[in-house]
Parts: C-alpha cells; structure tokens; sequence
C-alpha cells in the first residue's frame, strides 16, 4: 500500500527520500511524489507512475543546487483510494498557504463533512483526497505551533493515519504520528528518517523506534520527541532492527519472487531453528508463553487472517484437529471482526500475518481480546503493530519479503503452524515417539523444499505449455486443499490468469460446467489419504477434454500415468508435504508469469501490505 519516507539531516534530502521510495516500491503504489524545504518555500514534485518517473521528473524541473542544499522532506508512493492515480491525487498535499506538506497513509473518514468545513471557510481543494483535507486542517489549526497544529488537527479526524508534516515556518522540523498506520522512526547520526515500513530506513540506520497508535512525534536532525495526542510525553524504546540492506535487494534474481522462492530452504531453516526438541518430540516455542495446563485447557483454536495467511492457516487446522485433538477453525479476519464471533477464555486465537499491518487481521485481534480470547500472532514483520498488539506470538524469521506475492512468509507460517500443533499435540494425545516422527519429518523441510527448487527448469518448461491458457482450476483434498486455494492465487495474481480452487469433491457441485477441452486443471494428488478419490476426480475432468497438471509424490507411477503433466515431490508426512507441494505451485505460477510477460514483482492493483478495510 502507500509508502512514506522522511528525511532531516545533513545529506541531500531529495535523493535520500527517492532512493527510500524505491526500497518501498514492492507495496503497490501508483503514483509518487516528494517535498523537500528550499529557504522559505515548499516545493513539490509529483507524478503518476513509477518513482523513475518522478526521480526523472525531479531532475528536471529543480535545480542540482536546490537539490543538494535541501536537507529536509517527506515523499510519498501512493496506492490509489480517494480518487484516481493523477498527479493532482498524488502526496505530498499543500495546506492552503501552500507553507505546509503533508504525506499520509490510511483513510480520513470524515473527510467531506471536515472538506465542506473548511470549504466554508474559504479554502480551496485541488484533489479529491482526503489527505488534502487534512493538510488543509492542519494549516486551519496553525497558529505558529506545528506540532500543536497537527495535534488539534488529529483530534477532529476519524480514521487511521500515518502522516509526516514539514512546514516553511518551521524548516528544523518534521511532525510525524500515526493512529492504525504504520511510522517506524529510524534513529542516525546527525540524521534521522521517517518511514511507513523499516526497509526504507535500513540502508541509514538499524536503530529504530516504533510509534504507537496516537504517538505524535518532532523530529529533528539528532532528536525524536514523543507526546500523546494529550501532549504527554511518552517514552518508546529504541529497538535494533534484525535485517540488512542486502536483504532488499534482488541479488542477482530476476525478479524478488524467484529470489524468496529460492531463499525458502534458508528462510525455513531459520524460522525452525531452535524450535524443535528432537528427545522429547515436542517444539519449543516461547512465544506461545503458555504453560502445559493452560495448553491442556484450551477448548477451541481459532486462526484468522487474509489472503495468503489465511491458506496457511487452513492448513493449521488439519493440524490442530490430527495432531493436538483440538477443535480448529479458520476464519477470515474482516468476517471474524464484523460478525460478533462467541469466544472466550478457553480459545485461542491465532493471527496470522506476514507484515503484522494487515487490518482486518489486526482488527481481528483487538476484537478477540476484547473479548477474553487467549491471543496471539504469527508475524514475519518484527515491531510490526499485530506482533506488538498480541505481546505474544512467534516470529517467523523468514527475512523480509519484498515480492508482493506471498512465498517464503506462507511456508514459514505452515513451518510454525505444524510446531504449534506438535506443541499442543504432545500435551494431549501425541506420544512421544509420535512426537519424535513429526518433529524429524518437520525438520526435514527444507530440504524437501530444496529438492523442489531442484526441478526449475522441469517445471518452467512445464509452465510455458500453460502460459496461453485463460482459466485453470485447482482441486485437492484434505491438507492439499488449502495448497490448492494457494497455487490459484499465486497464479490469478501474478498472471492475470483466472485460477479457481476448489475442493476436489467440489468441482462436480457446479464448477465442471466450465471445463472444456485443454482447460488447465492443476491437480494436487500427492500420496496422503484421498488421494484416490481425487484421481477419481480426474478422471471425471478428463472425460470433459480437461488438460491435466499432477502434483504427485516422487515414485508414484501409476498416479504420474493418470496425469497430462506431471512434477513430482519428495514424500514425506500429509501435513509437512503441503510445503513442498506449494513450493512446486510458486514456481508453476512464477514462470506461467513469466512467459506471459507480466510484472511479476508489483502486480496491478495489488499492495504488499493491506492497511485499509
Ligand atoms: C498474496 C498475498 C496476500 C496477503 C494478505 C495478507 O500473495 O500476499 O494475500 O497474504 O494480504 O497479508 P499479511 O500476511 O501481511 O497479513
């Protein structure tokens, strides 16, 4: 979604702020825009597209020694809400004495009746963004005071914002806060720069402090001050942040998703590491923080999220319900939210979320506690608002995930969900040498998923056979068939290719009046329990001219004669197999992308982080 960057320090503003948006690209965005301080004037650029676009059009219209002499700014990637992607919608937005800027991610809900207000008052509107409104407001309430200005501002907004504000009036400062966005503050030397999402700060500085929602902060060029929206103070930590510069970078990959796909072996040895006791055939999971007779208590398991999180924990809940005898559910988060759910002590509620900045998983969240739930999270994203909201969680050590579509973060949240149920398992009715079994097959995944990657240049020849087709379905049973609700997303949203999952029993309920011949239908018939009535499904496709993709286990002959094409995984337990069997989808859906000539990094329409409703 929208990005932030700002900057106040010694260097040049305007090619730190552009170099930060880079780093914030893989969110989504439309358009872009910067502004930095020259003496007394604000001065703004902004286009519609691409930061190059914007980087270029810097270049040419302010001049190399304005741009070396401004040590101050705010920039902005925009993914469109209020309002198309035009230059006028763009961020930064003026006030009306044009002597102040704003950039802001989130909504102001209020924005017409605040707009009529202030329309009311003689001011004047450009865009049609609620951002412009607030900078309006902001300048409304200035009476000499910004920090005051912005705080009397934030008292008569409704929504969510994460802003960053410069004025010419006051051209030492920038006033930044944030209420259901994210800021991350990153502390230099003489420098200090704002950010919505750490990997626009890491290149300068890993000494970071994470605003809180109602946080308002003054930075300066050595100093963050932190009030509340009450102007008290408040103190936030200085956190060191776990990621390198390298780790935003595409290293020689095509593009980030071929380079997270590759990165998975690594990233799931990390995110395993530590966590498994091979002797007591048990996981090791701190961040449960929930002793053996809470964990025998616990009645009900409930697992929210979105999108990809939410497959991964579809696959939870098989493993919550084979291993650890515990009721499951899986729920979407925006519908948990809204529909009043019937929860109390005895459940434990889940959040899955790879950037931990999700709403409706963070809303989510905040609804579970309310009501007594036992809450925590699993996020890859560390200091992000969901991890720091539910005190409680395991981090998912996958190293940061820049390609939109989600990859490493799902394997490595299905890698902790099996430790989670082995955990709760062993409490329950797992014994110990059961235990041990899972906890080895566990530990094998990496190289399970090494074993996938492998066969590259199998499944891309494999990918550019299917690469002209419109449609494609998805079946699998069981475990397999979150894995197939996976494979048809990462194939709709990195193609543009109309990928459906279903359950296998379910095609014939409707969906098969679809095929025709040479329909793709990507079959997840690994070696696990139903496999045969899945074969027994297609068979049923077949009969109607479908053309068929097997995903089977290695070895597994007569299943490979039943299918068109075939790529084969290394066997292993039904739960663990989910992983490889995604991993073989993620190349699958990578490569059909490629062939298509797609922008497989930054689809359309799609944001890495989802922070609106
Ligand atoms: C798909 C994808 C999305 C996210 C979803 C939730 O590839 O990335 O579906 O999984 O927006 O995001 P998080 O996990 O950050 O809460």
């Amino acid at each position: 979604m929208c990005g932030i960057v700002g900057y106040i320090g010694k260097a040049d503003a305007a090619s730190v702020l552009i170099n930060g948006l880079r780093r914030l690209e893989y969110r989504g965005y439309d358009s872009a825009g910067l502004a930095i301080l020259d003496d007394d004037r604000v001065m703004v650029t902004k286009a519609p597209g691409k930061v190059a676009v914007l980087k270029d059009k810097t270049r040419s219209s302010w001049a190399p020694e304005l741009m070396q002499r401004a040590s101050i700014g705010i920039a902005h990637t925009r993914w469109a809400t209020h309002g198309p992607p035009t230059e006028a919608n763009a961020h930064p937005h003026l006030d009306q004495s044009e002597e102040i800027a704003l950039v802001h991610n989130g909504i102001i809900e209020n924005y017409r009746a605040l707009r009529a207000r202030l329309e009311g008052k003689g001011h004047h509107f450009y865009s049609e963004t609620d951002t412009e409104v607030l900078a309006h407001l902001i300048g409304d309430c200035d009476k000499g005071d910004l920090f005051q200005a912005v705080t009397d501002a934030l008292h008569q907004v409704e929504g969510t914002f994460g802003i960053a504000v410069l004025s010419a009036r006051e051209p030492d400062r920038i006033i930044t806060a944030r209420r259901g966005s994210p800021i991350v503050i990153g502390v230099g030397d003489g420098e200090t720069i704002i950010a919505s999402d750490a990997s626009a700060i890491v290149a300068h500085t890993k000494r970071v402090i994470y605003l809180d929602d109602n946080d308002i902060a003054i930075v300066t060029g050595d100093s963050v001050e932190i009030r509340d929206l009450n102007n008290v103070p408040v103190t936030r930590e200085i956190a060191e942040l776990g990621i390198d510069a390298a780790a935003a970078e595409k290293g020689g990959f095509e593009h980030f998703m071929l380079k997270e796909i590759h990165e998975q072996p690594d990233a799931l040895s990390n995110t395993i590491r530590g966590r498994l006791d091979l002797d007591l055939g048990s996981a090791v999971l701190s961040g449960m923080a929930t002793s053996p007779r809470e964990l025998a208590e616990l009645s009900r398991v409930v697992l929210v999220g979105c999108g990809t999180s939410l497959h991964a924990g579809l696959v939870g809940e098989y493993a919550f319900e084979d291993m650890a005898d515990v009721h499951a559910e899986v729920e979407q988060a925006a519908e948990f939210r809204y529909r009043n759910p019937l929860l109390g002590s005895r459940d434990f509620v889940v959040a899955i979320s790879q950037s931990g900045e999700t709403a409706d998983t963070l809303a989510a969240v905040r609804e579970a506690r309310q009501k007594g739930a036992f809450v925590m999270s699993l996020c890859n994203v560390v200091g992000s608002t969901i991890a720091r909201e539910t005190g409680r969680g395991v981090y998912l050590h996958a190293g940061p995930e820049i390609s939109v579509a989600s990859t490493k973060a799902f394997t490595s949240q299905v890698a902790v969900l099996l430790m989670m149920a082995l955990k709760l398992g062993r409490g329950r009715r797992v014994s110990r040498d059961e235990g041990i079994r899972f906890a080895r097959e566990i530990e094998s995944i990496p190289s399970l998923v090494s074993k996938v990657i492998a066969q590259s240049d199998r499944i891309e020849a494999i990918a550019k056979e299917y690469s002209a087709n419109e449609h494609a379905f998805f079946i699998g049973r069981g475990p397999m068939y979150p894995v197939a609700l996976e494979g048809a997303l990462k194939l709709k949203e990195i193609s543009y290719i109309h990928a459906e999952g279903y359950h296998a029993a379910e095609l014939k309920h409707g969906p098969i009046a679809l095929l025709q011949e040479g329909t793709p239908v990507i079959a997840l018939a690994v070696d696990i329990p139903g496999k045969d009535k899945t074969l027994g499904n297609v068979e049923e496709c077949r009969a109607r001219g479908a053309r068929i993709l097997g995903i089977i286990s290695e070895g597994d002959h007569e299943t490979a004669e039943a299918m068109d094409d075939y790529i084969a995984i290394p066997r292993t337990d039904p739960l663990v197999s989910t992983v490889p069997a995604v991993v073989a989808l993620q190349l699958f859906s990578y490569f059909v992308a490629k062939h298509r000539g797609c922008e497989i990094d930054q689809p359309r329409n799609l944001a890495k982080s989802v922070t609106v409703e």
